[in-house]
């Protein structure tokens, strides 16, 4: 169910995008006076409210909502011309469906002014407020396109918030020049996936990197891989989703201060030598385990990952379009992201290796209390989940009459370790 509706909210959203153009020029058109666009990057029109200057029409988007003639419409154009409208709000509750709501989504609260080539790798990630000048340091460094999902709650806490972000372009105008943020506002803290799906729905770009916004890019994966064919072609076909290996210091505070980071992988292996540095995670195997790093060590050239872990859960680069969508119903910590993942595996992406990329985590200081409760929680979530989507999928390949392809290998194998799957695909198939 969940597959053919992300297979045809894509298909809607390739129509819509088209469509959306179109609208936003009509809609300006009727309405001059609307205070913020889809369009629009110039941060004078997006002052927060709590900063009272005399200027004229200043008036807050997050307000905006509330003022419905002023609701911005999609509209679909038929074969003969005929179109009709639909609010955009309505439209988004449906790609956000499985989110906790009521949710106001505002895509592009600031677009990036730079041009950006389709085939290029957007960074798509989340940001929390305690974590702003971690982005603004990202976008200094990649200089790319960037997607941003923000969480704003919804309450008195939100005017701070914005007026921080403004200040955070203020300071650097590279945030401008290349970061496409939406603004998630609702009552509903750490719904990372419905955050994830935000940042990947919005980005402009063919390809997109589902990256933690704490890990310092160490060196240029962007460039390595546009400027192989072999590599592109991989991520062209869809069936590809590219590893970015992930460490990090064993000593916390020398994860502090990503200037003192190798910037290549001779100077990493010293540092692994040195057992300074180590995988990401490295108490926690199950999670880029599968990365085989062992191997990466001595790589030179891509290679495919083999030991799939239903825990694993790198950060990788992938094409946006076709691939699944991270399922809205992991909600705070625990299985989120490897869920994600599992289910990009199961509908016959394969993992491979990038073999002279890294990323090094960037040490910071967290509360750990909230986190247990939620993973006992999503724990239980993930195991029904691999069943789901198991079943999910296998039907979809059966009566694609795709069972036998080399596309369901990794469902075929990956799904038959589950005995409540084994039993019923008997009578499935
Ligand atoms: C991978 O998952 C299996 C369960 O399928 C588990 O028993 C095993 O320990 C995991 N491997 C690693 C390296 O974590
Ligand atoms: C990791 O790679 C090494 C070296 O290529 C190989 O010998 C080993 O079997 C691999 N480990 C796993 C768990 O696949």
């Amino acid at each position: 169910m969940r597959a053919e509706i992300s297979q045809s909210i894509s298909k809607a959203v390739k129509y819509i995008f088209v469509i959306y153009v179109a609208a936003s020029l009509i809609y300006t058109a009727h309405h001059l006076y609307a205070t913020y666009s889809a369009g629009n990057a110039d941060i004078s029109l997006h002052r927060p409210s709590l900063q009272r200057d005399s200027s004229p029409v200043v008036e807050h988007p997050i307000e905006a909502k509330k003022e419905t003639r002023l609701d911005k419409q999609i509209v679909w154009v038929n074969e003969q011309g005929v179109d009709q409208n639909m609010p955009e709000n309505f439209m988004l509750s449906k790609v956000f469906s499985d989110a906790m709501g009521p949710s106001k989504v505002i895509p592009y609260y600031f677009k990036a002014q730079a041009a950006f080539d389709v085939e290029d790798i957007t960074i798509a990630t989340l940001v929390t407020q305690d974590r702003f000048p971690v982005l603004s340091r990202l976008v200094t460094h990649y200089q790319g396109p960037i997607s941003v999902a923000i969480h704003i709650q919804d309450d008195e806490s939100h005017e701070e918030i914005l007026a921080d972000l403004h200040e955070l372009y203020r300071a650097n105008p590279l945030m401008k020049e290349y970061v496409d943020l939406h603004l998630i506002v609702d009552k509903f803290d750490r719904q990372f996936n419905m955050w994830r799906n935000v940042a990947k729905f919005f980005a402009r770009s063919d390809y997109i990197v589902m990256l933690d916004v704490d890990f310092h890019i160490c060196t240029d994966f962007r460039k390595s891989i546009r400027q192989n064919p072999a590599v592109m072609d991989k991520l062209r076909s869809g069936t590809t989703a590219l590893v970015i290996p992930a460490f990090e210091f064993v000593e916390q505070p020398d994860g502090l201060d990503w200037k003192t980071f190798p910037t290549n992988k001779p100077d990493l292996l010293q540092l692994v030598g040195d057992e300074k540095i180590d995988m990401f995670h490295r108490a926690w195997k199950k999670g880029h385990g599968s990365t085989n790093y062992t191997k990466w060590y001595e790589s030179d050239a891509v290679y495919e990952v083999t030991d799939y872990n239903f825990s694993y859960e790198p950060y990788v680069i992938y094409k946006k379009e076709g691939s699944p969508w991270c399922d809205e119903r992991f909600i705070g910590y625990g299985a989120n992201k490897a869920a994600c993942l599992y289910e990009i595996y199961l509908s016959g992406i394969q993992y491979e290796v990038l073999p002279h990329d890294f990323l090094i985590h960037q040490t910071h200081y967290y509360p750990e209390s909230e986190r247990a409760k939620e993973r006992a929680y999503n724990r239980k979530l993930y195991d029904n989940f691999r069943e789901e989507v198991c079943l999910r999928y296998a039907r979809m390949f059966i009566e694609a009459g795709d069972w036998e392809s080399p596309r369901a290998e990794n469902l075929r194998l990956e799904c038959h370790k589950i005995r409540a799957f084994r039993t019923a695909i008997k009578s499935l198939s």
